[in-house]
């Protein structure tokens, strides 16, 4: 992108919520201890061959024991706010049913820890470790799952509400269905549009029912959710080019954020849409998946080219890699631009309805190398100062952007990619657990404290 100076901090307004961001199953660890039981990833990562180097989430982080160390970072760093997961089989070992008294008290603990520090607690409900027992059960492709959500949320917005007012009900729900129940490479490894169909409603309907939960029982609730976003861009442009960035553009920024909009779901040619409106008897439900969030959290990393191509099933489109391209990319192949990062987030404030626009995840894998106790992570600094940039370009011409969180306080369990992927602003040993805060945790800190 055309190069511009880097805004300050302060520029962007002095209530603007800048934060880092984690997640249960990729940093807590302590899996077995006080009561918890198995997500869908921990049995998922016990089958080999699906987690790159046979990683677990097992130990990941260790932040179960190490919550307080790892929050003192948070704040050393500069940062405001402290987004975090909770764990549903920590607070729910059964899925549904009985609350484990542990489970509660270690996330008072981690949310007490926050106010004392000055830190605002951003919880997300779900971050796609889904209890097994429920997985047993159908998981999300049952329709179940909106009586136990529910459960889950209450039990959480009983326990928690007092002190948590910012609460985001899903994360990336387009992420965990797609790689968990149509593509099988994420937990729990289903596969196929019939177990995908009804896994997208079900989500529509949490996300909605979540966001009501929340708000009866909050009071001051500041009610999210979270959807992933790519820019999509056609290979060529060919009709049958631009066709397939159509369908995937559909997939990937709108399937989710419509009906909470109260549009229902995107009705363009597309086959797809008529097979989820049918088995799912979507019309019925227009108003139940309709939720009136005060904010649109938006997680985007990469903008994607993508051209025709008939052999591959439903979307019948196919990525050009940035590699192949010759464009920048980090470690994980995504491409860096962060002019589409701008596009992506005017599009989604163009809706007309969405109240306010909170970056709640961005950021970059890149094979960092720790020598004498330092990380030189130049290319993810680099990384943000783009985002940055277009994120104030963004927010000066008028869209009401509340916050940006980095992805992520430290290297953690990435799931499929196991622990070789590495998006920290805090390197960590993954075998000794040492924390080595790299170039680019500095560098926010100057940032935010500048
Ligand atoms: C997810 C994170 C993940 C990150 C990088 C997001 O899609 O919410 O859990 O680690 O991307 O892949």
């Amino acid at each position: 992108m055309a190069f511009s100076p880097i805004p300050t901090a302060k520029s962007f307004g002095s209530d603007f919520l800048w934060g880092v961001v984690t997640a249960a199953a990729q940093n807590e660890g302590a899996v077995y201890t006080d009561g918890r039981t198995p997500s869908v990833w921990d049995t998922f990562a016990k089958r080999t061959g699906k987690i790159k180097g046979s990683a677990k989430p097992t130990h990941a982080c260790d932040f179960y024991h190490r919550y307080k160390e790892d929050l003192l970072m948070v704040k050393a760093l500069g940062f405001k706010v402290f987004r975090f997961s909770l764990s549903w089989s920590r607070i729910l070992p059964d899925g549904t049913g009985r609350i484990n008294k542990e489970g509660i008290r270690f996330y008072n603990e981690v949310i007490d820890e926050c106010l004392k520090l000055d830190l605002i607690p951003f919880v997300t409900l779900y971050h796609w470790d889904l209890p097994q027992s429920l997985e047993k059960e159908g998981g999300w492709t049952s329709y179940k799952i909106l009586n136990w959500f529910t459960r889950f949320t209450t039990v959480c917005a009983e326990a928690f509400g007092d002190r948590v007012k910012n609460w985001i009900i899903l994360n990336e729900p387009m992420a965990f269905t797609s790689l968990g129940y149509m593509l099988g490479k994420h937990a729990p490894g289903k596969m196929g549009m019939k177990n995908f169909l009804p896994a997208v409603h079900h989500a529509v309907l949490a996300q909605a029912d979540g966001g009501r939960i929340i708000r009866s029982l909050v009071k001051g609730a500041n009610i999210g959710t979270s959807f992933s976003c790519s820019e999509i861009n056609p290979y060529t442009d060919k009709t049958e080019d631009v066709k397939a960035a159509h369908r995937m553009d559909i997939l990937m920024n709108r399937l989710f954020i419509e009906p909470s909009l109260g549009k229902g779901y995107p009705r363009d040619d597309f086959k797809f849409l008529e097979q989820l409106e049918i088995t799912n008897k979507a019309w019925k439900y227009t108003e139940r998946m309709r939720f009136d969030f005060d904010f649109i959290g938006l997680q985007n990393y990469f903008p994607l080219t993508i051209k025709h191509n008939s052999i591959v099933p439903v979307i019948q489109a196919s990525e050009i890699k940035a590699a192949t391209r010759k464009v920048p990319h980090t470690a994980m192949g995504w491409e860096v631009n962060g002019e589409s990062f701008y596009r992506i987030i005017r599009r989604f404030w163009k809706y007309g309805s969405v109240k306010q626009i909170i970056v709640t995840e961005n950021g970059a894998a890149y094979k960092d190398e720790l020598k004498s106790s330092r990380v030189h992570d130049v290319q993810r600094i680099e990384y943000f100062k783009e985002h940055l940039v277009a994120l104030y370009k963004a927010k000066h011409k008028g869209i009401n952007i509340g916050g940006y969180f980095a992805w992520t306080l430290m290297d953690n369990f990435e799931w499929a990619e196991g622990y070789k992927a590495r998006f920290g602003l805090v390197h960590v040993d993954h075998e000794t657990q040492l924390r080595t805060i790299k170039d680019s945790g500095y560098w926010f800190r100057d940032f935010l404290n500048t």
